[in-house]
């Protein structure tokens, strides 16, 4: 270490503490300057910031979804906990845009990541994969994130997995994960559907149910045919007592359309749930924000408005849309992760105008007192102005 070096650490307030350990270091061998870097290299080998993924496999699921298999283009798949996502990037038309993705395939496995993409009405990302994405294309994508997964210091050992159409694809991995695994853990999957065509991994789920005491599978149509026996209408509070012994034994996971969520919590809640046991996982921004508790009534979602960026640019969107979407659309980039209000990437400050900010988004204190908003839920409702 040069002179210089040495000066500069032992003025810092822990200097002292740095040179007993880089003075340590040297006697066991290691040099500080080769080390450099490494701890970082660790970090983003566990977090990246970006991964460069390749489709090496395309697996139809049924009429409405496809599973994509992706590998990564060099070196290898960060770790991740089986029930978080990837949030994949993509261009289409011009427009730079992103969307999660639960992945689907078991954490155990370490070679690729599947996720599952599900066919919706009016569709913009989930149509490019459905109808265009092929073997051999190249994705940018944010490392694995997201809490909805299995804690074992918080949560009980025994979970009940709630499922509505495509909100399966993050039960999938934490299910494969434990039973390929052969771990005891107790398992519940009440999955609803409109109807038999609509689910997903039918076939490996009742095998696994065949297969494993620990895991107890229940299907609910909706829209049952004439001649249906099983299980049929809302997995509500009689259902869901119906098919789960001892209701406050376990950790209640929810994922679906939105609806199905607040419906399903509520249900748990009358049957006494405590509130922490239960965990849901949003699929992102409602396509009908006009019918969220708390829209104005006088607005129709098709209003526009202006919104000036930074005191310099000047752009339009459409009330019933989030701002990062108007963003995108103008072809300004922020940085984007969850898309459901929860991991404050796309944080914008509001300088003035109104917004409209739906249930589930999780604003910091001091987000709130400075003027900070999730642009990826908040919807314009007046004229704007914000700085990124
Ligand atoms: C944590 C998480 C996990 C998820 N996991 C899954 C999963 O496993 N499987 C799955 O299928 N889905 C999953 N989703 C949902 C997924 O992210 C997408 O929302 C879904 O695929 C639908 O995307 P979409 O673009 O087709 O539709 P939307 O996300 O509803 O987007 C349509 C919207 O795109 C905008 N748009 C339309 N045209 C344009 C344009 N030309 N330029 C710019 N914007 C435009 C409009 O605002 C339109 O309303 C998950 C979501 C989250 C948050
Ligand atoms: S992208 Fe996560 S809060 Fe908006």
């Amino acid at each position: 270490m040069s002179d210089m070096k040495e000066l500069i650490i032992r003025q810092m307030d822990n200097g002292p503490e740095i040179l007993k350990d880089i003075e340590v270091s040297k006697k066991y061998g290691k040099n500080y300057s080769l080390e450099k870097g490494r701890k970082e290299r660790i970090i983003n080998r566990l977090h990246p910031k970006e991964l460069q993924l390749v489709v090496s496999e395309i697996i139809e699921v049924n009429k409405y979804a496809k599973t994509f298999r992706l590998v990564p283009k060099k070196g290898l798949l960060p770790v991740f906990q089986s029930g978080q996502y990837i949030n994949i990037f993509i261009e289409i038309d011009g427009v730079l845009t992103s969307r999660p993705y639960s992945i689907s395939s078991s954490s155990k496995q370490g070679a690729y990541y599947e996720i599952t993409v599900a066919r919706i009405n009016s569709g913009f990302v989930s149509d490019y994969f459905l109808d265009q994405a092929k073997v051999g294309d190249e994705f940018t994508a944010n490392g694995p994130s997201g809490n909805f997964h299995y804690n074992p210091v918080f949560h009980k050992d025994s979970s009940v997995f709630i499922a509505g159409g495509s909100g399966i694809t993050p039960f999938m991995s934490m299910i494969r994960e434990v039973l390929e695994a052969g771990l005891k853990r107790k398992i519940y999957l009440i999955y609803g559907c409109r109807n038999e065509e609509i689910i997903f991994f039918k076939d490996e789920l009742i095998n696994m149910a065949n297969k494993h005491k620990n895991f107890d599978y229940s299907i609910v149509l909706s829209e049952p045919p004439k001649d249906y026996s099983g299980i049929t209408g809302f997995i509500d509070a009689n259902c869901i007592k119906s098919l789960v012994k001892n209701i406050h034994d376990h950790t209640y996971y929810i994922c679906g359309p939105h609806i199905m969520n607040d419906f399903v919590e509520e249900a748990l809640l009358s049957l006494d749930v405590e509130p922490r046991m239960i965990r849901k996982e949003m699929f992102g921004a409602r396509q009908d924000i006009q019918n969220e508790p708390g829209w104005p009534s006088d607005l129709s979602g098709k209003e526009e408005f202006s919104i000036i960026i930074n005191n310099d640019e000047k752009i339009s969107a459409m009330s019933g849309e989030p701002i990062l979407t108007s963003l995108e659309r103008a072809g300004i980039r922020i940085n984007v992760c969850c898309r459901s209000g929860e991991c404050s990437f796309c944080r914008i400050k509001l300088i003035s105008g109104k917004v409209f900010m739906p249930r589930g988004v999780l604003l910091r204190h001091a987000d709130e007192k400075f003027g900070y908003i999730h642009s990826c839920k908040a919807y314009p409702i007046s004229d704007l102005e914000i700085r990124i």
